[in-house]
């Protein structure tokens, strides 16, 4: 697919589904995460109450989001290892500024990219993305692998959700009026591949 023939899919103000968008590059950012998952593992963080999540996380860029005992937050040294975390690679910094300016938004220059890994059973509870400093940028969210509903949700955690299914190469961008919006994964299902991937690119700082 061209990318003028990119199927853009309006959600609301401020939020698209780009559907293909990563395609031609699957291939080569699921390596770049090996390489990444060999310098700082998958992990499952626990959350603030003490629940382990079912969603394996690793982080690449300046910043890493982690998640523990004492909170949520953004930090610059992996816990695990005490080193930084591993440099976000030019191909991804490169397809969230395409993807965040053919949503609208120019410039998107993400310090941060939070890797999730869903086996089947995983899932994410509806949240907003707000431990960042700034909610000028959008974010940007790519997911390979195994195809996942994604819950979009509206300004209250009680406002139902949409179901939208995501496959491999599709990115979600979202920001200006639609930056705060409660979204989420339902549980990852058994498929032909054996996990989900999806790759959150933020400016945290
Ligand atoms: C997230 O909101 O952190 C993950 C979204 C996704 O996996 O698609
Ligand atoms: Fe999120």
């Amino acid at each position: 697919m061209r990318s003028s023939e990119q199927n853009i899919e309006s959600l609301e103000p401020g939020a698209v589904l780009l559907r293909g968008f990563a395609n031609g590059e699957a291939a080569s950012l699921l390596d770049e995460i090996e390489r990444i998952a060999d310098a700082a593992p998958f992990r499952n963080m626990v959350t603030p109450g003490g629940f382990a999540m079912s969603v394996a996380m690793t982080n690449c860029g300046a910043f890493g989001w982690i998640t523990d005992r004492k909170g949520y937050r953004y930090g610059d040294i992996d816990p695990d290892s005490g080193k930084t975390w591993p440099a976000m690679p030019e191909a991804f910094r490169d397809l969230a500024r395409r993807a965040a300016e053919t949503a609208g938004f120019v410039g998107f220059a993400p310090d941060s990219c939070l890797i999730n890994r869903y086996v089947p059973g995983a899932k994410m509870s509806l949240h907003q993305d707000k431990d960042e400093t700034d909610f000028a940028a959008p974010i940007v969210s790519v997911s390979l692998g195994l195809p996942g509903i994604f819950l979009w949700g509206g300004a209250k955690r009680s406002d139902r959700p949409r179901r939208l299914r995501l496959e491999s190469g599709d990115v979600v961008v979202w920001g200006g009026p639609a930056r705060l919006r409660f979204h989420g994964v339902d549980t990852v299902a058994e498929g032909e591949a054996p996990c989900r991937y999806n790759l959150t690119f933020r400016k945290a700082k």
